[in-house]
């Protein structure tokens, strides 16, 4: 799993396996998950970029209370 801060109070959980050849190779990066295998890249929805990721990552829901972070999976 791969947690990414958007902003003070905003954090995103996406898997951290490619929908592209299903290698744990996902970060994030510049506004946006990139997978260093191959290249491709996501928005902080999951949403794929570009051709190879079109299926998209696996997001999960989070919850903030305090300094605590719930992550469901
Ligand atoms: S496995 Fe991620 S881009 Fe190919």
């Amino acid at each position: 799993m791969v947690i990414a801060r958007l902003n003070h109070t905003k954090f995103v959980a996406v898997t951290s396996t490619c929908s592209h050849q299903q290698l744990q190779q996902i970060t994030f990066q510049h506004g946006e998950f990139y997978c260093t295998a191959h290249g491709v890249r996501f928005d902080v929805t999951g949403k794929g970029l570009n051709e190879a990721g079109k299926p998209g990552l696996t997001t999960y829901r989070i919850e903030q209370t305090g300094t605590t972070l719930r992550v469901f999976s």
